[in-house]
């Protein structure tokens, strides 16, 4: 459904298809921590790599589209923060990432069905290194019910509730695991009130 071509197309079909700015969800969650290793899954046009390299992060920063990963390249950057990211173009449901690898895995936005997003999610807790943070967050279900534009198949959005319900509680402590308010415009130009699911986990 949601293929290599899928977003090549989506991103062909406008300039940018994203803000340009970080996710304020990985702005409010990893300011406070101490950079090191982070993968940024489905980088998308990279302003969430960029905001972590421009922090001292060295980022994995990998995504299905060849169109996304171009354009993110295209980004002026300082030769610092340019040398702190690795653009990575591959399909993170086919392969998995390395295990215990990372001191942050952050996913913003990544909406599969039920049974690839789960695996998806699985992966990439076990990617985290012992101490190490798991931000995951997407468009909460509530989502549904406005009239922001979503695609009209729940079975694409999450609760941070679900995320949290695929980490081993042994080895995770939950720190943040909400839904949260945020503005935005529809296309008819009126303010609404949407959600996203925050998950930020530790591992232990
Ligand atoms: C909704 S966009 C979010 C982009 C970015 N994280 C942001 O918040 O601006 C989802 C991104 O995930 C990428 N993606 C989708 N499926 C993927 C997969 N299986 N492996 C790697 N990246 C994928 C898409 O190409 C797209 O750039």
């Amino acid at each position: 459904m949601f293929d290599g071509t899928f977003w090549d197309e989506l991103y062909r079909s406008r300039s940018a298809v994203w803000s340009g700015n970080p996710n304020i969800h990985l702005v409010n969650e990893v300011s406070d921590l101490t950079p090191g290793s982070a993968l940024d899954v489905g980088c998308g046009e990279g302003a969430d790599a960029i905001w972590l390299a421009e922090r001292g992060w060295r980022v994995t920063a990998a995504d299905i589209s060849s169109v996304a990963l171009e354009r993110a390249r295209a980004v002026v950057v300082s030769v610092d923060v340019a040398r702190r990211i690795d653009w990575l173009h591959t399909d993170l449901v086919a392969g998995a990432p390395p295990s215990a690898s990372y001191d942050l895995v952050s996913a913003q936005f990544m909406h599969l069905p039920r049974a690839p997003r789960e695996l998806l999610f699985r992966r990439l807790a076990a990617s985290v290194k012992p101490q190490g943070t798991l931000l995951i967050v997407g468009h909460h279900p509530s989502d549904l019910q406005t009239t922001v534009p979503r695609p009209p198949k729940p079975e694409l959005f999450y609760t941070a509730a679900d995320v949290a319900a695929l980490l081993e509680p042994n080895n995770w402590d939950i720190i943040v695991e909400v839904s949260r308010e945020r503005s935005t415009t529809d296309p008819a130009g009126r303010i609404v009130t949407i959600h996203d699911a925050v998950l930020r986990a530790r591992r232990r």
